[in-house]
């Protein structure tokens, strides 16, 4: 199959979005979409599914213009789309999830549960996922529903596959199971659109790459022709200096300290601390139980052993409530989930948790707010219309750093990032880890869940791996190496 599109437009309401892209893909190759957050990647790909319908512009397929006015009309003619934002049903079987809508049934109009669940297990065991059918989706991990996706996507038989972040939450081994799959499919002529912020994937995955910059292509070109850092200067229009801004940190007095806690089934007997102006980096496999640590110190989950101590003195934390007046802050993983209301606008978001902090003798000093607002705006480089543009309608990746702005407001003294930079672009990236510095320097204790590595390396003091529920190690940031990681994380010595 062969897609030409050409000098595609699209407006939502008065904010133009695409302004002129061309983008075509030939049978058989891995073409990469790279671009920074709000450059329009997701919207080219719904525009070419039929989810969204285009100002102006051309679409061609084998020579035959085309244009699909539902995503499932694109699906029949074998085009599948892995989304960015998973779609899963939280309360259906992973089964259901998987045939929803394309269910196998017999001539009466039986369900055939036999051939859905022979096909379904055929597919886990290509991808080497052991999920048990019957299991509510909404028990599954982050990393699972994504499988379960690329599961179902796989099942269309389709000649195109577009993957947008297909491995923001997946682990090392997932990663390369993926990219074992998407090299057969390869093979057998599939196409696929390979949506990214991780430049080493791409390097190792893609046959070509084109670059979108604010609406427009800027770049298409051979992937052995190019380079990492011609890549990122035409994403970002300007050199980017190191990934990694330099610490030079001065920890100071103990801030956290958990003793021994545990939650049911998912960790057990922890230890750590965490001192005034550290970077303590979190590793670990995904499901390893680092997110579940966090939560219950943040009174998400509950402990059913073990102690949390702030300052020296021990608190109770029993919801996340107390956890904010003790002065902890959690990002957390799922911004869909907990950090963020959709349908509120960016600047509610945001100033929601802070409205104390704005508030003189109980009046919301609503000029301070908006300072704040477009001050972190300005900073985080967040994509959006307005301000009182709903968050619901912004990329991915800027819905991150409305939730990342929304804690930097509160001024925690501790503040819990769960993969901060998740679906984040190098520039915003780097962004991101400035504003960590700065808040260290100002005596915050950080604690950093991440599954990159690299990050990982570049930006704690510290690391803790957490290897099944339990600590197997600490390493020091500076001397620290990925293989010693990886050891401790996969439960050797
Ligand atoms: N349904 C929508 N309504 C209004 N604006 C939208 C809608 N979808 C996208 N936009 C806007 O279009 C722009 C491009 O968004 P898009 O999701 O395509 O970016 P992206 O390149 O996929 O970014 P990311 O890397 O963060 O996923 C953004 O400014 C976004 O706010
Ligand atoms: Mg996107």
């Amino acid at each position: 199959m062969h897609i030409q599109m050409s000098n595609i437009h699209k407006a939502f309401g008065t904010n133009q979005v695409l302004t002129g892209v061309d983008f075509d893909l030939t049978g058989g190759e891995v073409h990469a979409l790279m671009g920074e957050n709000g450059a329009g990647k997701s919207t080219l790909m719904n525009i070419l599914t039929g989810l969204h319908s285009r100002d102006q512009g051309s679409i061609s397929i084998d020579g035959q213009e085309i244009a699909f006015s539902s995503p499932r009309e694109a699906e029949d003619y074998g085009i599948a789309f892995i989304h960015q934002e998973l779609n899963i049903w939280p309360d259906m079987t992973v089964l259901d999830n998987l045939f929803i809508g394309k269910e196998i049934t017999s001539r009466l109009g039986v369900l055939n549960q036999k051939q859905m669940k022979a096909m379904a297990e055929e597919q886990f065991s290509r991808l080497s996922v052991s999920i048990p059918l019957s299991q509510e989706a909404g028990m599954c991990s982050v990393g699972q529903q994504q499988m379960i996706e690329i599961a179902k996507a796989l099942m269309t038989k389709a000649k195109v596959i577009i993957m947008d972040e297909p491995t923001a939450a997946l682990t090392e081994r997932e990663i390369r199971k993926l990219f074992e799959v998407i090299d057969s499919l390869k093979k057998q002529g599939v196409s696929i659109v390979y949506i990214s912020h991780r430049m080493e994937e791409i390097f190792a995955v893609c046959d070509r790459i084109t670059v979108m910059r604010d609406g427009k292509t800027v770049d298409t070109k051979p992937i052995p022709d190019t380079s990492f850092d011609e890549v990122v200067r035409k994403m970002v229009g300007r050199e980017l200096t190191e990934r990694y801004p330099a610490r030079s940190p001065s920890p100071g007095e103990t801030v956290l300290e958990v003793k021994g806690i545990s939650g049911k089934g998912r960790f057990e007997n922890v230890s750590f601390s965490v001192r005034a102006g550290e970077i303590v980096g979190v590793s670990g496999l995904m499901g390893a139980g680092r997110t579940e640590m966090m939560r219950a110190i943040f009174g998400l989950d509950p402990l059913s052993s073990g102690e949390v101590w702030i300052r020296g003195k021990k608190v109770s934390i029993r919801k996340p409530d107390d956890a904010v007046k003790h002065g902890i802050g959690l990002i957390t993983e799922d911004r869909k989930d907990e950090g963020l209301v959709l349908d509120f606008s960016v600047r509610e978001n945001m100033a929601l948790p802070n409205l104390f902090s704005f508030s003189s003798k109980g009046f919301i000093s609503t000029r301070k707010e908006q300072e704040f607002v477009d001050t972190l705006v300005k900073r985080l480089q967040i994509k959006t219309h307005t301000t009182e543009t709903p968050a619901g309608s912004l990329s991915g990746g800027n819905q991150q750093k409305v939730v990342i702005a929304k804690w930097i407001g509160i001024g925690p003294s501790v503040l819990i990032l769960d993969e901060p930079t998740r679906g984040v672009d190098v520039g915003a990236k780097r962004e991101i880890y400035q504003l960590m510095n700065e808040l260290t320097e100002r005596g915050v204790a950080i604690l950093m869940v991440s599954s990159e590595l690299p990050e990982v390396l570049g930006m704690s003091d510290r690391i803790l791996v957490v290897h099944e529920g339990r600590i197997a190690g600490e390493v020091k940031g500076s001397e620290a190496t990925q293989e010693q990681i990886m050891t401790l994380a996969t439960g050797g010595q």
